[in-house]
């Protein structure tokens, strides 16, 4: 087995994040959970390979198991209400430990109801996806879908550890792997120009079954999100560096009607929104955006939005995003290899010259 660990450090609390493989059934699971109560949230999908080795890795425990529906539109209060029923009818205690098994979206909904229940109880996540190995598992957010809008009721509510066992992604659909590869090169973009870099160099090395490569980039990712979490939790500062592309990718996630876009694809589009952004506005040279454009086109990801989509539309939602604290639109663009700002300065003429210059085809 081979291993590497970064640990996040929060006011009042620290955890590691382990990464490797095989972890699912090698790593100490028992040094995290402080009675003998298990509650494992999974779907269909991800249990049908992981849940029997999570199992009996587990199997001193007195372990119980919630399978939810597979798909964003079950990250819902209806599921948050039935997770809360098993954990009521179970009589599962203060002390019990709930696992997270799957993607963002099952670890999103199993960390609320983590942060919820009894006013909180431990959890433990066990990320399936790239995107929740290099994003979503590490740092707290926690949150449920209202209709009205996305990821809107939550909790920052952090983990007892983060258990990433590289071979899940072997069964990971490609283009999911892709889209969490969207959210790996947006760490080089915002805080690393090497790591970015380094997937630059490595295209087609960038495989689901490259363990001892992917080892390395997650590790980096981790470390990343570890340090600006560990600076800013709640994100009132630098935290927000690592929405680049959010803004954009959010509103055209919700245009997409959250089926059409995978996140980390939107997140794909947004980038080189803002990074067209900066590049008509001097912040960076034209050569970096053809750089991030072409690293996303070998990666398989989408690099602009049909022109069934106005910019002046995709403007609206924007407008409707959470994190717009103002009148003015907030976004975050690099001003260098590597570096960001968050601003809030761009007209929206501006900003609709940016969207569709991203229309250009490579
Ligand atoms: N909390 C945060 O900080 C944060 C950050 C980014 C995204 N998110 C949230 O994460 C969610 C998206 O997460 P995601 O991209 O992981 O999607 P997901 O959880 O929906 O997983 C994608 C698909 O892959 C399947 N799957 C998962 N692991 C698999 C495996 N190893 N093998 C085969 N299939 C597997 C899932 O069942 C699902 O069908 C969104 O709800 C988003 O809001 C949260």
């Amino acid at each position: 087995m081979s291993m590497k660990q970064v640990t996040v450090a929060v006011e009042g609390h620290q955890y590691p994040i382990f990464i490797g493989s095989p972890l699912l059934t090698t790593a100490s699971f028992k040094d995290f959970i402080s009675s003998n109560q298990v509650l494992i949230i999974s779907n269909p999908t991800v249990a049908a390979h992981y849940l029997a080795p999570l199992q009996s890795a587990l199997d001193e425990f007195d372990c119980e198991v919630f399978l939810m529906d597979d798909g964003e539109s079950y990250k819902s209060l209806t599921t948050f209400n039935l997770i809360m029923e098993r954990l009521i009818s179970l009589g599962m205690r203060r002390n019990a430990t709930i696992v997270a098994l799957g993607g963002g979206v099952v670890g999103d909904i199993a960390g609320f109801s983590a942060a919820c229940y009894q006013r909180g109880v431990p959890f433990i996540q066990v990320p399936t996806t790239l995107l929740a190995m290099v994003d979503s598992s590490v740092g707290g957010k926690t949150a449920v879908n209202h209709p009205l809008a996305k990821n809107m009721i939550g909790a920052f509510y952090q983990p007892q550890a983060v258990i990433a066992d590289l071979a899940c992604l072997k069964t990971l659909p490609q283009r999911e792997f892709n889209a969490g590869m969207a959210e790996v090169v947006k760490y080089g973009l915002i805080d690393d120009f090497s790591l970015f870099e380094k997937i630059e160099q490595n295209l087609p090395h960038l495989q689901p079954d490259n363990s001892a490569l992917m080892a390395e980039i997650v590790e980096r990712c981790c470390e990343i999100k570890a340090k600006v979490v560990a600076l800013d939790e709640k994100e009132t500062g630098v935290r927000a560096h690592l929405n680049l592309g959010h803004t954009f990718g959010h509103a055209i996630e919700k245009i997409g009607d959250y089926s059409r876009w995978l996140h980390g694809e939107a997140v794909a589009i947004g980038t080189l929104m803002a990074m067209a952004l900066a590049e008509q506005n001097n912040l960076i040279d034209p050569e970096y955006y053809h750089r991030v454009k072409t690293v996303f086109a070998c990666l398989g990801l989408p690099t602009s939005i049909p022109d069934s989509i106005s910019s002046e539309r995709l403007i609206e939602v924007m407008r409707h995003d959470k994190k717009n604290l103002s009148e003015h639109i907030r976004v975050v663009v690099p001003t260098g290899p590597g570096v960001v700002k968050v601003t809030d300065e761009f007209s929206v003429a501006e900003l609709c010259a940016a969207i569709d210059s991203g229309r250009v085809t490579l």
